[in-house]
């Protein structure tokens, strides 16, 4: 992507660790919350319309808490979703430097639509808020005040139309900018790791309809049930105590529905982790990346064993470990697919940090050459000739000429990089074949010796 070479720098060695430590840590932070977003708006507006269209108090509820608490707070938005996905973007664009893909592209197209869904999500829970005031309000006014025909009331009743309707447009475009995005950032990632395939992928068509996208994706799904269905149930009944207020009814829903959720997520998982090994490209394959596999599945197992004996029970005191295993299961599956893309990329590393080097070498040979430019001496064998500062020679005292550029260096430099014709009692001036930067400093000596009037 030669877009993002031009302003992405080529890493070095050390820079290259520094990223993949960098990308490890985003990640972590990225995927759980992108899982729980997507578990709990797709559950949020399921139960939303579900609740409204049957008059089911359990069933709206559950959609207002399931939004409020898995979306955290307003600000969550940024530092869990944009900033990472905006920090991931950048480490992956780094170390695919100079790359031919189109990966780091649909990458950014993706981080765009991450963010637009954030927006539209938190606007969906937002508008949970403004409804529970109009119910408050509606609790304390008297009954003769919300039959009168008064302007007001009419005005509460449209606005709170306009509130649901919002609410439901809200929820919709957001979940599915959200499936979108994610499609689009696991596709991307798994091209990512497979260098065998830049060549040949040149459309985004071409990562939408991929075996490979697709595993990735249901993968991403199975980990966003877990994820949501475990942290329902921590921020539901672990978390400061649990939610207050919930009745018995309504605490049996909620535990049977997510302890279900991340049981059937939680089995299907295996599967999932098996094929997308499968699918791993020969290249990105080595023994860590199974290990870790198998660590992963591992932890996976346990998971679904306290799980079922949470369901079984009915009871949700081992909610917090439950939790803290879904994290280890993230964690290990996102060290396994940056081992395995660290291995595919192997050679394309080499070859970034080659020109890193190269960068280095350049740079430091720039420095050199201007700090050992003599402007005196350029004006002692070139100009001299033909220039004095105060009387005429060939050319004209440089105390008439060099004022009228009023300290302006850069234009000064550009006439002695290249003379035009000026003055017709003069003859043009020959171009003294400078160098941009041995004429820069002249210029620069030049207007610091007579200053500007
Ligand atoms: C062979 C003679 C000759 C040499 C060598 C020469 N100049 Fe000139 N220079 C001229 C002439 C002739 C003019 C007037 C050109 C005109 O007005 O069109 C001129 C004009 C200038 C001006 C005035 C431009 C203006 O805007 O009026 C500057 C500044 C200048 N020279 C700088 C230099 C510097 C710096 C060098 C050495 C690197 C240099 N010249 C070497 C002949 C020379």
């Amino acid at each position: 992507m030669e877009f993002f070479d031009s302003f992405v720098i080529p890493p070095s060695e050390n820079h290259v660790m520094l990223l993949k430590y960098i990308l490890t840590i985003t990640l972590m932070l990225f995927i759980p919350y992108v899982g729980m977003m997507l578990g709990a708006s797709f559950i949020s507006t399921y139960f939303n319309k579900k609740g409204r269209l049957e008059g089911n108090k359990i069933y709206s509820r559950f959609a207002k808490d399931v939004i409020e608490k898995l979306t955290i707070t307003n600000s969550a938005e940024f530092a869990l979703g944009t900033i990472p996905v905006l920090s991931a973007l950048f480490a992956y664009a780094q170390l695919l430097y100079g790359a031919k893909t189109i990966a780091i592209g649909i990458m950014a197209f993706s981080a765009v639509i991450f963010i637009m869904a954030f927006t539209f999500i938190y606007k969906y829970r937002n508008t949970f808020k403004i409804e529970s005031v109009l119910n408050a309000y509606r609790r304390l006014a008297s009954p003769e005040m919300l039959k009168t025909d008064d302007k007001g009331v009419k005005e509460i009743e449209t606005f709170e139309e306009n509130v649901v309707s919002t609410n439901s447009i809200s929820g919709t475009v957001g979940k599915y900018l959200l499936l979108t995005a994610a499609y689009l950032f696991g596709g991307s990632a798994a091209l990512a790791s497979s260098p065998d395939k830049w060549e040949h992928v040149g459309n985004i068509l071409q990562v939408i309809f991929s075996w490979q996208s697709l595993f990735s994706f249901l993968s991403m799904l199975s980990i966003g049930g877990i994820i949501t269905g475990a942290a329902i149930i921590f921020y539901f009944f672990n978390w400061q105590g649990g939610l207050k207020d919930m009745n018995d009814g309504y605490a049996a829903f909620v535990k049977k529905f997510a302890g279900g959720l991340t049981l059937i997520s939680g089995v299907s998982f295996p599967l999932m982790l098996l094929i997308s090994y499968l699918y791993l490209p020969a290249i990105a394959q080595s023994p860590e990346v199974f290990y870790y596999m198998l660590i992963t599945l591992v932890i996976t197992l346990i998971l679904c064993n306290f799980v079922y004996a949470m369901i079984k029970n009915s009871e949700v005191t081992s909610g917090t470990v439950v939790f803290m295993l879904v994290f280890l299961l993230v964690l290990f599956n996102i060290i396994k697919d940056q081992a395995a893309f660290g291995n595919a990329i192997h050679e394309q590393t080499i070859e970034a940090t080659k020109v890193a080097e190269q960068l280095e070498i350049e740079a430091r040979n720039k420095t050199v050459q201007t700090s050992g430019i003599n402007p005196q001496q350029i004006y002692d064998t070139k100009c001299v000739a033909c220039h004095k500062f105060d009387v005429k020679v060939v050319g004209p005292p440089y105390d008439q000429t060099v004022p009228k550029y009023n300290g302006d260096v850069q234009k000064l430099a550009e006439y002695i990089f290249n003379p035009q014709k000026i003055d017709p009692n003069f003859p043009p001036m020959p171009n003294q074949g400078l160098k941009k930067k041995e004429a820069t400093a002249v210029a620069q000596w030049l207007i610091s010796k007579i200053g500007k009037k």
